[in-house]
């Protein structure tokens, strides 16, 4: 519950779950044709029952179970050989830059033909364009905008809720699963890779990049924190999701996790596999795309490990970003 003494520095975990905190609102009375009103119709910047209606809207898009999984792992798989081969073996040019060649495009383009949508070369920079704008509440992004524009008329051309689930969607994967992918890659690259020619992708391989997952999870998230603002009013805070920070408040982020339901949809596995961090966030509005986004990410690292890729150099420059650690650049060759 929400005290009369909270700070910036006494706010912990617990708000991602307390009715009296939630993300900080967003203008509703907004025209249809801009930034404002992807932030006005998605599930992200919602409370309430719009929060409620839209997060179903975006749930249902996405789907369950271990076949779409399955399917987004192979399919990230190929399109990251392909365009691994498309670019070279990156040996004559100093490397392929993994981030801007795959990380930032295969999850968009997996994820738009899943959702039903035509792919084509301007779909990951449409979404890349939106993204960049979408948490930069107040200003105007005329690119943003008019890529906004051209997604809208590729779901059909109705600024609707349902249209805006699927742009939320692509959207809220597009920096956090690239981060995740460049993490992982970093770290797996870096480290002791499991057998990197195995072919077909064997259980191995498979098992080894889940380990490399889990451990970037636990170790190196790529979504670092989040906002969230008092119900009745008042200046939002930054909430940490990453275990070194949180303890300086001194609370126990396996505590978010236990008591299943009352807390949110965060499950235990989810915190133990994480090694106490919440990678995935808390609460209502927990990510929906969890298992979508570690398909995604396994697929590609698959793709790395079967193009025998290397890094070029092992040092690491991350995005500007408060909330986010997303390597800038990721240069690797491959045999
Ligand atoms: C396929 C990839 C992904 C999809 C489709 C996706 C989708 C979403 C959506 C729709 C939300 C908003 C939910 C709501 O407000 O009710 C969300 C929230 C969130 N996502 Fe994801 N996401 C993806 C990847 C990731 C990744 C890789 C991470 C980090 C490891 C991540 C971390 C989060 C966090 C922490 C939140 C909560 C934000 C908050 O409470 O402010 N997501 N995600």
């Amino acid at each position: 519950m929400r005290t009369s003494d909270d700070t910036r520095t006494n706010v912990g975990l617990d708000v991602l779950t307390d009715p009296d905190w939630v993300v900080p609102p967003v203008p509703q009375d907004v025209p249809e044709g801009g930034m404002a009103w992807l932030r006005a119709r998605v599930a992200r910047f919602s409370s309430g029952e719009a929060h409620v209606r839209r997060r179903a809207l975006a749930a249902g898009l996405l789907g369950g179970g271990e076949d779409a999984a399955d399917a987004l792992r192979d399919a990230a798989r190929v399109r990251t050989e392909g365009l691994l081969d498309g670019a070279g073996k990156g040996a004559e040019t100093g490397g392929v830059d993994l981030m801007a060649r795959v990380a930032r495009v295969v999850p968009a383009e997996v994820l738009a033909g899943f959702l039903g949508l035509p792919v084509t070369a301007e779909t990951a920079e449409l979404v890349g364009h939106v993204a960049r704008a979408y948490h930069a509440h107040g200003g105007t992004v005329a690119a943003a905008d008019r890529a906004l524009a051209r997604l809208v008329s590729v779901c059909g051309g109705t600024w609707d809720e349902a249209t805006a689930a699927r742009i939320g969607l692509l959207v809220q994967a597009y920096d956090a699963t690239a981060g995740l992918i460049g993490n992982a890659a970093f770290r797996m690259l870096t480290g002791d890779p499991p057998d990197r020619s195995a072919r077909p992708v064997d259980a191995a391989v498979t098992a080894g990049v889940t380990d490399w997952l889990d451990r970037t999870l636990s170790a190196d998230p790529p979504v670092r924190g989040t906002l969230r603002a008092p119900a009745d009013g008042g200046e939002p805070v930054r909430i940490s999701l990453v275990t070194d920070e949180v303890e300086l408040h001194g609370e126990s982020l396996g505590d978010v996790s236990r008591g299943g339901e009352s807390r949110g949809d965060v499950s235990p596995d989810d915190a133990a596999l994480a090694g106490g961090a919440l990678p995935f966030g808390a609460g209502p509005h927990a990510c929906p795309g969890r298992a979508h986004a570690r398909a995604l990410a396994a697929g590609v690292l698959e793709a790395l490990l079967v193009r025998g890729c290397r890094l070029v150099r092992p040092d690491l420059a991350y995005e500007p970003s408060a909330n986010l650690r997303v390597p800038v650049k990721l240069e690797v060759t491959c045999a």
